[in-house]
């Protein structure tokens, strides 16, 4: 019994630490969430901890301190001198080495648990709810397949979603892991080849919301963005219907946008891309059916425009290099035949 009343300050710090890091040891679940709240708390409570860590260690410094100030002397022997008064002693460790810790740790582990069921109340919530609207999202080196499964879209490198709804993301790569993060919600989760992992997601403002790949794989990692666009819920239905369309066929009156279109449906573009109506139907790179719709080029990283679609063109490469679009050989008038017609897919 004395023995084990010895050991209860050492006891009570040790039992709580394993409570602590159990309770985050819940099922493991490949779902983060993020809305624009849960982003805002989740985002303060590591200053939170900050405060409370800091607030101890400038009293155990403090402490310290005077401890040294109080027993200093010339003589070495006297500051391992064994204590005059044992209960005194035990009773300042109960204190500092346990009360203290434990009630700290209990502080943390209750506001963690707060965190956690207000989560778990927005996960519940949406899987039923038949207004949550499904993404999925699959990683390529080194770009962004974006679908819309319940509208028959097929996007890329640009993820619109209306706002004040509910929105499942299923992440997933082509290739090796990649992290779909988008840095301002606090949200950032893996995409594993062979498996699909759910991001739940809510925002409250329309905006774009810069995306980035948040793990590395290879050479162009630090190129691998997107950009999420928050709209009202008009605009996205707009937006879905729009993008729902097949291609345009060329009017047959322009001639170079006719020539355009011969050039892709006759070159090895059709073996990568996919112009939806039309025979190009190649799943290796970007879905080009609504390419003009887009704001960005070569995923994320130049806004899509007249010039910076030449370029990309004639030799990606030199913009972004190492991406699987092999320099295209082409003439003159071909590229800009070819640029004339993908100018017309928006
Ligand atoms: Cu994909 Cu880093």
């Amino acid at each position: 019994m004395t023995t084990l009343r010895k050991h209860i300050p050492y006891l009570i710090p040790l039992s709580v630490g394993i409570l602590t890091i159990t309770s985050s040891c819940t099922e493991s679940s490949p779902i983060v969430v993020a809305n624009t709240d849960d982003a805002v708390m989740g985002n303060n409570f590591p200053w939170l901890i900050f405060a409370i860590i800091g607030i101890i260690f400038v009293a155990v410094t403090l402490i310290f301190a005077w401890a040294i100030w109080r027993n200093r002397t010339d003589d070495d022997i006297a500051l391992s001198a064994e204590p005059e008064n044992e209960q005194e002693v035990t009773r300042l460790i109960l204190i500092f080495g346990s009360i203290i810790p434990a009630t700290a740790l209990l502080i943390l582990m209750g506001i963690s648990l707060f965190l956690v069921s207000d989560y778990s109340e927005f996960m519940s919530l949406t899987p039923d709810d038949e207004n949550t609207l499904h993404v999925q999202v699959i990683g390529h080196q080194w770009w962004w397949e974006v679908r819309y499964p319940e509208h028959d879209v097929v996007t890329a490198n640009e993820i619109v979603i209306p706002i004040e709804q509910p929105i499942q993301f299923h992440l997933t790569s082509d290739d090796i892991i990649h992290s779909l993060w988008l840095p301002e919600l606090n949200a950032m989760l893996n995409m594993s080849p062979g498996e699909t992992s759910v991001m739940l997601l809510d925002i409250d403002e329309v905006g774009i919301y810069e995306g980035l790949c948040g793990e590395y794989c290879g050479l162009q990692h630090a190129n691998m963005r997107f950009e999420m666009i928050g709209v009202t819920e008009d605009e996205f239905s707009q937006w879905i219907d729009q993008q729902a369309q097949p291609a345009p066929l060329p009017d047959t009156t322009d001639s170079l946008v006719l020539e355009g279109y011969q050039a892709f449906m006759g070159s090895a573009c059709v073996y990568c891309h996919t112009i939806r109506g039309t025979q190009a139907t190649g799943v290796i790179g970007p879905d080009l059916t609504h390419i003009a719709s887009r704001n960005t080029l070569g995923a994320g990283i130049l806004p899509n425009n007249h010039g910076n679609l030449m370029g990309w063109i004639i030799n990606s490469q030199t913009i972004k290099p190492g991406n699987y679009m092999p320099p295209m050989y082409l003439d003159a008038e071909q590229v800009d035949a070819l640029i004339a017609y993908l100018e017309t897919l928006d």
